[in-house]
């Protein structure tokens, strides 16, 4: 470490002032970075025009001075990176990764003379930047009291957004409005779309041992990091050193390039081991079935997870041609009010009625996956208590999925309620996917810490919940939200919005889609785990027709093309099947019809057979849901397709190369 310092200062004498501009690699993006009066600033240009106004930068500590004040430089450094990469399944097959990027060393100029640095990133659809902070001989660690980072945009943009501090974490509806209006924090990914016309989308990547960050405007007016408190009010403990996550600003031309923007998992590291063992997975569960009633969590006449149940669903995996099975209800806990029994919920024991041993080997028999179940209701301390047994049961179980579930309204860790975005919320997501990886378990999360491309380091965590998901339905989703998720959610990952329901006029459950708008989902919203989340018999013995479809589509690709788009109103997406040469369409509108001619040149040269799954005569997601349509016929890249998509509906299409 005195090595560096020497290296540091034996450069000449710090800088009282700088400014720079760090341009995108296509030069059309700059972040300008100043350094005034011993404070430091950024600004974001793109094309000449002013996206985010100088913003300051710093920290307010705890039982310490701010780290804000009297900077000097004491050198910056300039690097260019370009590397494409492969996922492990994904998105896309492969990234680009290529940025300017710009360092700057400072320090104070007066007092303790604290050293930080910022790095800045410049890509061509976004500028991200962090704060590294070394050890230094009188400073060691630090209490974050608050995080004072800027992002100055014009307040009169509209955002989409959901409130923070919420006792459902990220499960609201989005609501649009002008920045100016924006009272509460936030969430992010906190998409905006500039008066000029830029979208732009506010969030973190790498978020590690800290709270998570929400936005709201500070006394200047100014929209800043809200970072989510510990239970004493603190931001974030942290020893030294500690880098922040970073801090991200994706820029757009317009709302559909926003969805393909992979910074956030640019900004992640590479895997440090191999996880070849990893793999996507489409499932159905002993699930819906609970939710319409038909079927419980607790034990009883009508209990779901039974050995038989289980054996049946193992059945119907085999003769749909999905591999995998969630079971939830098998463990104690969900007699009584089961959000009442998080402190005691037992992870190790099957309930009387379901015997693991036998459903283990009946799934293993018939080269079915089981996903296993742990509701936690947010009380970390009862299950970390468990955590290591409950993942050896299962792997010993030959389970390599979870879905973990923190449904509670705040967490219990060390005795005390925290947000589940929590700095301690944060480690313990941190500390179940190390350990899940430890045990080649791969992990579906439910009332998850918000996505920020942590799953590049650790692909074992193949999706989260963290949004209003199709469990909502009964009256609390509208059409028009599968519409704003690309453009908002899904910028931090996949979701597992267990799509498919079919049984849509359900009483207990009335789902405000059409047929066709759920086969659209799968395309739409990409997910590591893909559920088909209805029961076997609506799909079997219902619609096999449509269920084709969901039996076909991948959960892994290999391209992504989006089509159309406007937030609020319709997302059209086409996405190539991972090593494979079989191209997939979603649409999806809000309650107002669209029609949309779809131009096929995102296909290569050669013919295709096309089976497309559109709404029917009169389809309505309220009058007339089940209308749907599906015809095939041969296509090439020249053709185009008609498609209307009824009110609360959409399309799926699947465009398979002869
Ligand atoms: C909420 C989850 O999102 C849902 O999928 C699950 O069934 C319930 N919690 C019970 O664990
Ligand atoms: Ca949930």
């Amino acid at each position: 470490m005195f090595k560096f310092f020497k290296w540091l200062f034996g450069l000449g004498k710090p800088r009282s002032s700088y400014e720079k501009e760090v341009f995108s690699p296509n030069q059309r993006l700059a972040a300008k970075i100043m350094l005034k009066n011993g404070r430091i600033t950024y600004s974001v240009v793109k094309d000449g025009k002013i996206l985010v106004r100088d913003s300051y930068l710093g920290f307010d500590l705890r039982g310490d001075t701010p780290i804000r004040d009297n900077l000097m430089l004491v050198r910056a450094l300039s690097k260019t990176f370009d590397d494409t990469w492969e996922t492990k399944w994904g998105e896309e097959h492969y990234i680009r990764n290529h940025y300017n990027e710009e360092t700057l060393y400072l320090s104070e100029n007066s007092g303790k003379k604290r050293l930080f640095t910022l790095r800045f990133r410049v890509f061509d659809d976004g500028v991200a930047f962090r704060y590294e902070i070394p050890p230094q001989p009188e400073f060691q660690r630090l209490v974050i009291a608050n995080e004072l980072t800027e992002f100055n945009v014009d307040i009169n943009g509209q955002a989409w957004h959901i409130p923070a501090y919420q006792p459902d974490r990220y499960e609201y509806n989005y609501e649009k409005s002008f920045i100016y209006e924006l009272e509460r924090s936030v969430h992010t990914p906190l998409t905006i779309e500039t008066p000029v016309g830029y979208l732009l989308s506010i969030h973190e990547a790498a978020l590690y041992n800290y709270g998570s960050m929400t936005i709201k405007p500070n006394t200047r007016g100014v929209l800043s990091s809200d970072i989510t408190p510990l239970s004493d009010g603190a931001k974030a403990y942290v020893e030294l050193p500690f880098n922040t996550p970073w801090r991200v600003i994706m820029v757009a031309d317009n709302a559909l390039e926003l969805t393909t923007n992979r910074m956030i998992l640019n900004l992640n590291d590479p895997p440090k081991e191999n996880f070849d063992w990893v793999r996507p997975l489409k499932f159905i569960g002993i699930w819906w079935a609970m939710f319409v009633g038909e079927w419980t969590w607790a034990e009883g006449p009508r209990h779901g997870a039974t050995t038989e149940h289980a054996k049946e669903y193992i059945d119907a995996c085999v003769r749909l041609g999905v591999p995998g099975l969630l079971i939830e209800g098998w463990n104690n806990g969900w007699n009584g009010d089961w959000l009442e029994n998080g402190p005691t919920n037992d992870f190790l024991h099957p309930v009387k009625g379901f015997d693991l041993d036998e459903v283990a080997e009946y799934a293993k028999e018939n080269g079915v996956e089981l996903v296993g179940h742990h509701e936690t209701v947010g009380y970390v301390d009862n299950y970390e208590r468990q955590l290591e047994e409950a993942y050896r049961y299962y792997a010993e179980h030959n389970i390599h999925y979870i879905k973990p579930g923190y449904a509670g309204s705040f967490m219990v860790i060390q005795g005390r309620r925290e947000y589940h975005h929590s700095q301690l919320g944060v480690l313990h997501y941190q500390k179940a996917l190390e350990l899940a990886a430890k045990y080649h378990i791969m992990l579906d999360v439910h009332e998850p810490i918000k996505g920020t491309g942590i799953e590049r380091t650790f692909p074992n965590l193949l999706s989260r919940e963290g949004a209003r998901g199709q469990e909502y339905e009964g009256g609390a989703l509208s059409p028009s939200h599968t519409t704003i998720l690309p453009f908002t959610r899904l910028l931090s990952g996949g979701m597992d919005y267990t799509s498919g329901i079919f049984d849509i006029t359900n009483g207990t459950k009335r789902i405000a889609t059409t047929l066709a708008k759920q086969l659209a989902y799968y395309v739409v919203i990409f997910s590591g785990m893909q559920m088909a989340a209805d029961r076997p018999r609506f799909y079997e013995e219902k619609f096999p027709k449509a269920y084709e479809f969901i039996r076909d589509v991948p959960v892994s690709w290999e391209k992504t093309v989006p089509i159309l788009g406007q937030i609020g109103q319709y997302y059209i997406v086409a996405r190539q099947g991972r090593d494979s040469e079989d191209w997939y369409v979603g649409g999806v509108t809000n309650e107002e019809g669209h029609r949309v001619r779809l131009n096929l040149d995102f296909l290569s040269d050669g013919q295709y057979e096309a089976t497309i799954y559109r709404d029917g005569d009169g389809a309505h997601y309220r009058e007339e849901p089940f209308a749907i349509d599906v015809s095939s016929r041969k296509v090439t890249k020249n053709d185009n397709l008609d498609i209307f998509m009824a009110p609360g509906g959409g399309f799926a299409v699947s465009i398979k190369k002869q």
